[in-house]
This record gives structure tokens, sequence and C-alpha cells, in this order.
């Protein structure tokens, strides 16, 4: 095959020849079923085209809704972008279960982003630390114009500080630059800004005064927020869990617990439990039109901020009272970005009743811990598989292309036995044959 120049030129329907041709032996039914992915209203598809580049079709994912859950004393339905099917089942049982306990609680510890410049220097090291705070001065007043927006919004550039990396790494430093972006995620202010702060901090520290000019390696937001975070928990007298599936409310509440702890002490349980927090905070971050990737990539690290990843839900049981919380770090925006161009995540804000960005890292959150305690409380009790494989049964169903009455008689027929990709093959071909034998 040639490489092909212009792609990003040429129009939608011709990348479509392009790849169909290449990739799809031409087969014509390919490109009909591209096309049946494009939007009917030509503004709408327009948006989408211009999210990405190269843009052929759309890609669905389905949007659930976990309602009944109940934040700071407020009703919510929660917007859930997930393919995941027992994910939003899961989430919608636990919004109720807490209800009638309080519901969630939630609040915002701080929202400090930071941003950094990294930059090489050989020069006199000693005089750029002992000039640094006029340093700092000029690289505050000279880049101000940048963020007279942000500032009228009641953000802007929170503070500039040198951090020495050269015991790590020889001739290295940084600007760690801390910014507030108000509701925005704020990375493209942040950028510009650092990217002034970069060529700034050339002029001012000069070879003639310093013998070495900074020398610019790169200038980029950090997706590691640990002082923009947000707490979510629920809490109750261990009798108000009630018995959970046949399972006491003591003894559910201990297992619990010590569910959580294997979380706070083994990376590879830790692993799969973050994960599942991740299901929850995900699909919400989706759905209002955030940047999934940071979020993951942030609470990944802060898991592992004491050297040993772990658990980022912690369980407590004192005189009598279950407290389940998460501490999350989040950079999340309510304003720009996709939130005011993608149609249904303005559904999706609206349904949240326009949430702020302190508001909207709050439902996150909750989102992250109604989720792992969905999950805690399933395997601590009936096994993960139950729930699971019941969701998974209509994937399978609709993977091995049953009707509407093989679906029908499948989820009778499974009600009481164990679902796998073999057993529900194996029911259908007796369907099958026994509808052949009738005929
Ligand atoms: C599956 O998507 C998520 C779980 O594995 C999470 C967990 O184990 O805590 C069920």
């Amino acid at each position: 095959m040639k490489t092909i120049e212009g792609y990003s030129k040429l129009s939608k329907t011709q990348k479509m020849d392009w790849l169909v041709e290449n990739f799809f032996d031409g087969d014509k039914k390919v490109k009909e079923e591209f096309e049946g992915f494009l939007h009917k209203d030509e503004q709408i598809q327009k948006s989408f085209d211009e999210f990405t580049e190269n843009t052929i079709t759309n890609f669905y994912m389905p949007l659930g809704i976990a309602p009944n859950f109940i934040i700071n004393g407020k009703p919510y339905a929660l917007p859930m972008a997930i393919e995941e099917s027992s994910v939003v089942a899961a989430m919608a049982k636990t919004g109720k279960f807490w209800m009638d306990k309080g519901g969630f609680k939630a609040e915002i510890f701080d929202t400090k982003k930071i941003g950094q410049v990294h930059f090489s220097f050989q020069g006199d090291v000693a005089k750029l630390k002992a000039d640094f705070a006029s340093i700092k001065q000029f690289l505050l007043e000279n880049s101000a114009y940048l963020s007279v927006n942000m500032e009228a919004r009641g953000g802007g550039v929170v503070d500039v500080e040198l951090v020495d990396f050269t015991t790590q790494e020889p001739d290295l430093f940084q600007l760690k630059v801390s910014f507030q972006t108000c509701d925005s995620m704020g990375a493209n202010y942040i950028n510009t800004v650092l990217e002034e702060m970069a060529q700034l901090i050339k002029q001012v520290v000069s070879v003639e005064k310093y013998n070495d000019s900074p020398y610019i390696i790169m200038s980029i937001v950090s997706n590691y927020t640990p002082e923009c975070i947000a707490r979510a928990w629920v809490e109750c007298p261990i009798e108000d869990l009630g018995t959970i599936s046949g399972v006491p409310a003591q003894e559910f509440a201990q297992k619990f617990k010590k569910a959580i702890r294997i979380a706070e002490v083994d990376p590879h349980r830790a692993t799969t439990h973050n994960k599942g927090i991740f299901n929850g905070v995900d699909a919400v971050i989706i759905a209002t039109g955030n940047d999934f990737r940071a979020v993951e990539a942030c609470g990944h690290t802060y898991a592992s901020k004491d050297g040993q990843y772990r658990s980022l839900t912690h369980c407590s049981i004192e005189n009598g009272i279950f407290k389940f919380w998460i501490d999350l770090p989040l950079a999340v925006g309510t304003v720009g970005g996709l939130t005011q161009l993608h149609p249904l995540v303005k559904r999706c804000m609206q349904m949240l009743g326009y949430p702020d960005a302190r508001e909207l890292m709050m439902i996150v959150a909750v989102s992250g811990l109604a989720q792992n305690f969905a999950a805690i409380k399933a395997m601590t009790t009936v096994g993960i598989q139950k729930g699971h494989m019941k969701m998974h049964l209509l994937n399978i169903l609709n993977h091995l292309e049953a009707s509407d009455d093989e679906k029908h008689y499948a989820l009778e027929y499974f009600r009481d036995k164990i679902v796998s990709f073999t057993n529900v093959r194996v029911m259908l071909d007796q369907v099958r044959s026994d509808e052949v034998k009738k005929s």
C-alpha cells in the first residue's frame, strides 16, 4: 500500500472510500455501515466532525442513568456513558441503598492546579536561587496580561516556585506554577501562561548576569493535581445497613472493611479495586464532556503517593458507625471544551442542574465511591458473577443474534442458572432445534 498524502484534506466520503478500498476489500456495505452512524442533522454532524481530525463517522456509546442519588441533601440522576452493562445497574442500586440512610456527603479540599516549565541551567545556581523572588515578580508581572479574564472570574496564577532536580538529573530545574482555573479544566490557559513564562525566564536570567540562560526543554500542565481534591463519603449506624443478601449487618460491615483493607495493602487487588472505582468515575466524566485520561492518570498517581499503589477508598468502623469514603484528585471543567458543544453533554449538564466545577468534582467522587460500594457489597455477599453475568447475558444473546422471543425465553431460563457463553449457546441451539422440529 502506498503512503497516502493529505488524507486530512480529503472529504469525508473520500476518506471512507480510501479506507474501504485499502482495508475492507472495497466492500460497499462497509461504507454504508459507516454512513449509517452519521447524524441526520448536518449541523450536529459538523460539530462532531470537528471534535477530532479525520472523522469518518461517529462511534456510539450508550448513555445510562443512575437515579436516586442524594448528594449533600440534593437529588440527582447521574448520567453515565459506559459500555459495561453491570456498572449502571450497580450504581442505580447503590444510590437507592443509601437514599434512606442520609445519602452521600461530599466536600472539596482545594482546587489548585499545577503547570511546569522544565529547563536546563548550567550557570550560577546560587545566584539564581538568591534572586528568585525578583525573577518570580518579573514572570508574574509580564505574564499578567494572559490572566486578565481568569482573574476576573476569580482565578489566575497563585504561585511560582523554582524546583531543583539536579540531585536526580544534572542541570535540571523547573518552574512549578500553581493556578486556580475556576470552572474550566484550565489546561489551555495553563499551557499558554507556561509558554510565556518560559520565554520570560530566558530574558530575565541572562548569560551576562548568570553565566548561562535557561535552556527550555518543555512547558506543560501537570495532570497530577493532589491539591485539587474531592472527598465523598457515606456513613450510618451498622444496624442500619440491614441484612444484605442473607449476611447480617455486623458481619457485612466487618467483611466490607476487611475487603477495603486488602486493597490498601495489596497492589494486585488495589488495581482491580480502583478500576472498579473508575468504572463509575469515567462514565460520568465522559458524559459531562471531561477528559477521562487526565482523571485516570491523576487518580492512579495519587493512589501511589506513599510509594505503593493502594486503594482510593477507605473504611472505618468506630463506635458502631460504618463510614466509607474516597479522596479523589480531579481536574474537571464545566465551561469550555466539549461542555458547550456536544448536544448530549449539554443535556447531561442540564440534568445535573448545571453544576460548577466544585459541584461536578463532588458528583464524580460520589460516582467512584458508589461504584466501589456496589462491587465490594456484591463480592463480599453473593459474589460478582451473579449480577455481572445476568447483565452480560444480553450481550451474549446479542452476540449470538438471538431474536426477541429467544431473549425473553433466555432471561427466564437463566433466572436460576449459571450464565456462561457456552451455556447460552447450548440453550439457544436447543431452542432453535426444537423450533425446527416443530415446523
Ligand atoms: C469490574 O469491571 C470491576 C470489579 O472488578 C471491581 C472490583 O473488583 O472491585 C468488579
